[in-house]
């Protein structure tokens, strides 16, 4: 039986259909429609992609001229669609929107697979097979997105400028290219398996994060009302369900899409220099240190987009990251030293490429930033006669959780049917099989509190959370019957190193995460969305400018659109919609000072200073 197939690409440069139809046309495999933004519908290349037999469908689901869903546009497009998969078409669909702009995969914009759905609700094909396609780039044809970054207005895609882009490919050495198909799967069979188990109460951010940065605040927000609002009805007509549904789908294709990215030389190398060796280090141990990473990103199962000699690599990378990384011949021993630049747009673009390898460390991170939270935190309270380097297991993934939730608008941290608790618990057990953390003796726990039973111990800490409950699946392994246990950090150095690297890789994002908080104290009245984000742009890169900043990466205008986006969604500000602008102004729970300051504490916590 012929089945329609949809690609699902991640988006990170121009080429990427281009390369994709190519792909497929080389494999005789039927060119796809493509659904992309319309300013990908560039002259001379949708005749190339109509030459290879392929289709743009022209998207306007997100942009229309009155702020409302243009509704005839959507019926239209409806039909079309439905039509292409009666046919048996294969279509090709960027969820999102726009290129990643950070290096990291964005969040998904879900408006066709949405439509995708309906069709094959309403039996136009008996089912359709995903799959999601990972890409990745030594260099991407833009070089960077260094302007936007930097605060500049976007500039509009013309011909122009990506022809231009395409003659640099051909004249310059761009380095490789991987594309990565996933195992293809069933809609229909995904959709069914999700309408039958229980979906986890989707709990807002407000309500998961809320209790942990302000713990002594009556939870009104969260009640047994909350998991209801879902409803009962697992059917497509419910709307919020549905909603939910569409959402998660396209979490768990980009994620999928995500993974299969192939990790580039030139990854490894900029996050081995802006993360491990900022002051810079010698060639030879640069190569050495790449050897290690590529083995622990083999080891952590992730593909990599290069093969051959270590030291050959090294160089290939070095070259093309150019005027990123200064090269000096010290004259001892004959040997290159390799320092990562210093200027601003050459930390954005190492920042840029790194982020392409952030994805594989980035739990362990979170779990090593948390630990340094726990730790400090212990350390300040004082907590009875525990002494400062035991660290309880329970309380550890707590921490854990709540970073995942305070960064969860960087990318997706798990697949949205896992449950983050039980993703930084497997997290933290992976650590202790590495022997990083080691499991006190039950004689030491016994040593330290012999005063404390299990039970009395449990009391002492604060209320579970209450994602706790919720996320608990039935059949979790960690029962309430599990017993905390203690853990040590091992001294050695090899690990102690691993941690702070481990560390540093967020240190950007909680820097701007922080530096945004700090803003926040001087905020007054209602100032639109679109301001305020200047203005915040503006005072990190005066921090950076000023080198009061740690990481200077931490000024990018990414990082400041999620800070503002997640203090939004954990209900920092409030939301007004005047015309057709967004307004910010405190909500009632943070316009105490103290409650901004809590806030604060809480993103510094996971700092290491
Ligand atoms: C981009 O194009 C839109 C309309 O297509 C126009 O309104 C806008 O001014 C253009 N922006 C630039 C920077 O050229
Ligand atoms: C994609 O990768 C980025 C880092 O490269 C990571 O933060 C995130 O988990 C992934 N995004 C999604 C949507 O899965
Ligand atoms: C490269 O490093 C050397 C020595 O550290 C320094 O003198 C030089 O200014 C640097 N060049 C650039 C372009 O950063
Ligand atoms: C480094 O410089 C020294 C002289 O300063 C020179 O003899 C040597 O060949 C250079 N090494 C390399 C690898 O270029
Ligand atoms: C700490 O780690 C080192 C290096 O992996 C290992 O040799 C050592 O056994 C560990 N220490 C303990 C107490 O397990
Ligand atoms: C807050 O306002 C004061 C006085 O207007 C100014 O000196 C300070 O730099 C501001 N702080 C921030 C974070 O903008």
């Amino acid at each position: 039986m012929h089945l329609p197939l949809i690609f699902l690409p991640v988006h990170k440069s121009h080429i990427d259909y281009l390369l994709l139809t190519f792909i497929l046309f080389c494999h005789n495999i039927k060119a796809p429609y493509i659904a992309a933004g319309n300013n990908l519908n560039i002259p001379i290349f949708s005749t190339l992609i109509r030459k290879l037999g392929g289709f743009f469908i022209r998207r306007r689901l997100d942009e229309n001229p009155h702020g409302r869903k243009d509704v005839l546009y959507r019926a239209l497009l409806y039909v079309h669609i439905e039509e292409l998969l009666r046919q048996q078409q294969f279509l090709e669909i960027f969820l999102e929107g726009t290129r990643s702009r950070s290096g990291k995969t964005s969040c998904a914009r879900a408006g066709l697979l949405s439509v995708v759905v309906d069709a094959l609700f309403t039996n136009a094909t008996p089912d359709i097979l995903i799959i999601p396609v990972g890409i990745s780039y030594d260099r991407i044809i833009e070089g960077h997105y260094n302007n936007e970054q930097l605060g500049k207005p976007k500039k509009n895609e013309s011909l122009w400028s990506i022809a231009r882009g395409v003659f640099r490919m051909l004249r310059k050495n761009y380095g490789c290219v991987r594309v990565d198909f996933a195992q293809p799967f069933s809609l229909k069979e995904y959709l069914d398996s999700q309408s039958q188990k229980p979906m986890p109460a989707m709990l807002s951010l407000e309500q998961a994060l809320l209790p942990a940065i302000l713990p002594s605040r009556p939870n009104d927000v969260v009640d047994e009302g909350t998991e209801a609002a879902l409803g009962d009805s697992r059917d497509l007509s419910s709307e919020p369900f549905r909603r939910q549904l569409i959402a998660n789908l396209a979490e768990h294709i980009l994620f999928t899409a995500n993974k299969s990215c192939a990790v580039m030389s030139t990854h490894i190398v900029a996050c081995l220099l802006l993360y491990r060796h900022r002051k810079g280090i010698d060639l030879s141990k640069l190569v050495e240190d790449f050897f290690s990473m590529k083995e622990e990103v083999l080891a952590r199962d992730f593909d990599l987009g290069f093969s051959g000699n270590s030291e050959d690599v090294v160089m290939h990378a070095i070259h093309l990251l150019g005027n990123c990384v200064n090269i000096t011949n010290t004259s001892q021993n004959n040997e290159f030293f390799i320092t990562p630049s210093t200027t601003i747009p050459a930390v954005f673009e190492l920042n840029f490429y790194s982020n392409g390898v952030l994805h594989v460390f980035i739990k362990e991170a979170i779990i090593a930033c948390s630990l340094h939270a726990v730790q400090s935190k212990r350390y300040r309270n004082g907590i009875n006669n525990v002494p400062p380097n035991m660290i309880s297991q329970e309380q550890l993934v707590r921490k854990a959780a709540s970073l995942c939730h305070l960064l969860s608008n960087e990318g997706a941290i798990s697949l949205p049917c896992q449950m983050l608790y039980q993703v930084c618990h497997e997290a933290v057990e992976r650590f202790i099989q590495y022997g990083i953390l080691l499991v006190a003796e039950q004689d030491d726990q016994e040593d330290i509190s012999p005063s404390l039973t299990e039970q009395q111990w449990v009391k002492k800490l604060p209320e579970p959370l209450s994602w706790r409950s919720d996320e608990e699946d039935e059949d979790s392994d960690f029962g309430e019957e599990q017993r905390d246990c203690y853990l040590k950090v091992n001294q050695s150095q090899e690990h102690q190193q691993y941690i702070t690297f481990l560390q540093r890789l967020l240190g950007p994002l909680l820097e701007a995460y922080s530096s945004a908080a700090i803003f926040m104290h001087n905020f007054s009245g209602p100032v639109s969305e679109t301001e305020y984000l200047h203005k915040l742009h503006k005072y990190l890169i005066t921090r950076t400018e000023k080198s009061v900043a740690v990481y200077a990466e931490s000024a990018t205008y990414c990082l400041v659109k999620n800070a503002v986006k997640v203090f939004k969604d954990i209900g920092v500000f409030k939301e007004t919609k005047q015309k057709k602008e967004t307004f910010l102004e405190l909500s009632s729970t943070f316009l105490p000072q103290r409650n901004r300051q809590k806030l604060l504490e809480f993103i510094l916590s996971f700092i290491v200073l």
